[in-house]
């Protein structure tokens, strides 16, 4: 299985932010057995791409794709232009979309086709609001959110997808699940995953939620977990950089 080490620059970093960002970055190692991704705004994706230059170690993602190939979607970006901005992967579904934007499931589900007719890599987000957990249905609202997404879609098994488990309260709180429960909702994941995966294509199971240089350690000692999608703490190189070196 993959690992990956990815970034979710969310809507942080401006151009001169960049340009600090990448001051030394390409200079590092990146010679671990771990796969990095920067997925930064749209907008700078063109950019970034132009800064990494050809470094093969370093991979860019999109944040999002239209769920629509083309057409009069005024804001949206399509998955032809993302390919055209040469990204290998997209995030789709991420809270902050489902929660801000009003995206549902079937929306994501959508998405999820367009991009798996293509060799774009999915990294695609699901997790349940504090609520939700503190009422005991963690479980089965992955389960529904993961069923719904994938429903119907026979998998490219030439190349991996990328499942984020993120619980929503450990978003950006600085408060990451615990390690027991990374554990026991990662493992009931790899076995949805199992059911709803009749290709057996190589789906990696990432989480996100508050990592950072502290924590990261000790999650990844966790068998299940295949990586992380790091948001807050993949802002600033040095601390993104100390997180990767743990793998
Ligand atoms: P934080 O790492 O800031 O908690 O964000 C996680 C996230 O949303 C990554 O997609």
């Amino acid at each position: 299985m993959n690992k990956y080490c990815i970034a979710n620059w969310k809507m942080y970093m401006d151009k001169s932010k960049i340009d600090s960002y990448f001051e030394d970055f390409l200079h590092r190692d990146f010679n671990l057995d771990c796969k990095v991704v920067l997925c930064p705004s749209s907008i700078h994706i063109d950019y970034v791409n132009k800064l990494v230059d050809n470094n093969n170690n370093i991979n860019i993602g999109s944040q999002d794709i239209s769920e629509f190939e083309s057409g009069a979607y005024t804001g949206e970006n399509s998955l032809n232009m993302i390919i055209e901005s040469n990204c290998d992967y997209c995030i789709i579904g991420h809270s902050e979309r489902r929660q801000l934007f009003s995206e549902s499931d079937a929306n994501i589900n959508n998405k999820l086709r367009l991009l798996n007719q293509t060799n774009v890599i999915p990294i695609v987000c699901i997790g349940e609001t504090l609520d939700e957990n503190e009422s005991g249905i963690t479980r089965p609202v992955l389960e529904n959110q993961l069923k719904r997404i994938f429903n119907n879609i026979d998998l490219n098994n030439s190349k991996d997808c990328i499942i984020a488990y993120e619980p929503i309260w450990a978003i950006g709180t600085g408060k990451s699940a615990d390690i027991e429960t990374i554990y026991s909702v990662h493992k009931f994941l790899k076995n949805i995953i199992n059911e709803i995966n009749t290709n057996n294509c190589n789906i990696c199971l990432l989480y996100g939620g508050s990592v950072n240089e502290d924590n990261a350690a000790e999650i990844l000692e966790i068998n299940e977990v295949d990586g992380f999608l790091i948001g807050s703490a993949s802002i600033i190189a040095d601390k993104f950089y100390n997180i990767y070196n743990k793998f």
